[in-house]
């Protein structure tokens, strides 16, 4: 077996995964067409569709990380020639609208400065302009800690007959997310954030609108792989092979979404919520600085100054990893550099890992 040190992973993922999800791994593998297996693939998408907050039928984990189901939405529910209408303001942003130019869409951006968030009036008022077909935004932002409000969008975007469209990679699980509330046609996100799983899913779910949107297509899906009409075939229809599901790794999403449900939502979200407030107070008091806008910040993705008497910020994350076996992220983009991305993901937001994190900041930041 490889030799893996114990790390406390408090960057933007992956993030500390439970004992029980980690015994669930290690569970003998059975066959991806078993019926017990297809009991275990009825139990994860009930399960989902509740963490989702969703009656979607065509709820899933695709096979793969969370870019698997970016492209799963874009290549399914993008049609050469439709209109997309795509925010950018931090990486992810940016990696939707190649997604979707790839699958052929012809996509207008929103901008927004990194760390802010789009208002959704503005949003709104582009919708009607361009009546696009797709409309598709990050609802937590990894790259800058932005949560973009999404609950006003829906009614806009329908009433032209498009789609809306959401990542939630990293809020799924530490974040209220109301598919159904805020008419979200299709949504996707990654195990290892919020909630607490290694990687190598991407929960997705699909509205009976963007089904319907499907199910007419005059082109095919360009992607066999992820083509949901398929996939859908082997999770929800006939049981048709597909391909061979990665069958430890749904046990363990089911363990991870058994000890979500068993905490319960709003339990969650309030753990969250209050680990970031630990966390903010404990920076703020030793003087450090965040630098996403604090009316729209993530509770799960702190994102920090580096405090400018600091000259090699990498050297400070490289003696956390190594002598406290803690790891937080760097600024990605833009923010290379200038932020640290301090994650309190899942499993990780709790007052304990709060206490780890400024302790060993402590010790490695000089005073
Ligand atoms: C907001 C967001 N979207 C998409 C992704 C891509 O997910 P993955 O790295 O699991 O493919 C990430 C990963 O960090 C993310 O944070």
């Amino acid at each position: 077996m490889p030799s893996v040190p114990q790390r406390y992973l408090h960057g933007p993922g992956p993030s500390p995964v439970p004992e029980s999800v980690l015994a669930a791994l290690a569970l003998p593998c059975i066959g991806h067409m078993d019926p017990q297996f297809m009991r275990i693939m009825n139990e994860i998408r009930e399960m989902l569709q509740q963490v989702f907050q969703t009656e979607n039928e065509m709820t899933l984990p695709c096979s793969g990380t969370g870019s698997a189901g970016a492209e799963m939405l874009m290549d399914n529910l993008v049609e050469p020639g439709d209109i997309c209408l795509i925010g950018i303001n931090g990486v992810f942003g940016q990696r939707l609208t190649e997604k979707a130019r790839r699958a052929g869409g012809t996509v207008h951006n929103l901008t927004a400065p990194w760390g802010q968030v789009f208002d959704q009036d503005e949003v709104v008022a582009a919708i009607d302009e361009l009546k696009p077909n797709i409309v598709m935004l990050v609802h937590a932002e990894t790259s800058t800690g932005a949560l973009q409000p999404f609950d006003r969008l829906g009614d806009a975007v329908h009433r032209h007959g498009g789609l809306l469209l959401m990542d939630c990679v990293t809020s799924l699980g530490g974040l209220r997310v109301k598919i159904d509330q805020w008419g979200v046609d299709g949504a996707y996100s990654g195990t290892q954030k919020c909630l607490s799983c290694p990687p190598g899913l991407a929960p997705v779910t699909l509205s009976e609108r963007a089904m319907h949107k499907l199910n007419h297509r005059k082109t095919t899906v360009n992607s066999w792989y992820l083509d949901l009409r398929l996939v859908g075939n082997y999770w929800t229809g006939i049981r048709a092979y597909h391909h061979t599901a990665p069958v430890n790794m749904n046990y363990a999403l089911h363990e991870a979404l058994r000890i979500i449900l068993d905490e319960g939502l709003e339990n969650r979200f309030a753990r969250h919520q209050q680990a970031h407030e630990s966390l903010k107070s404990e920076l703020t008091n030793r003087g450090y600085t965040y630098a996403s806008d604090p009316q729209n910040s993530l509770p799960m993705l702190n994102l920090v100054n580096v405090p400018t008497e600091i000259e090699d910020e990498a050297a400070i994350r490289r003696r956390l990893l190594e002598e406290h076996h803690l790891e937080i992220g760097s600024g990605l983009g833009d923010l290379a550099g200038k932020c640290w991305r301090i994650g309190l993901m899942g499993h990780g937001a709790r007052e304990e890992c709060v206490q780890r994190i400024v302790t060993a900041l402590d010790a490695v930041v000089p005073q």
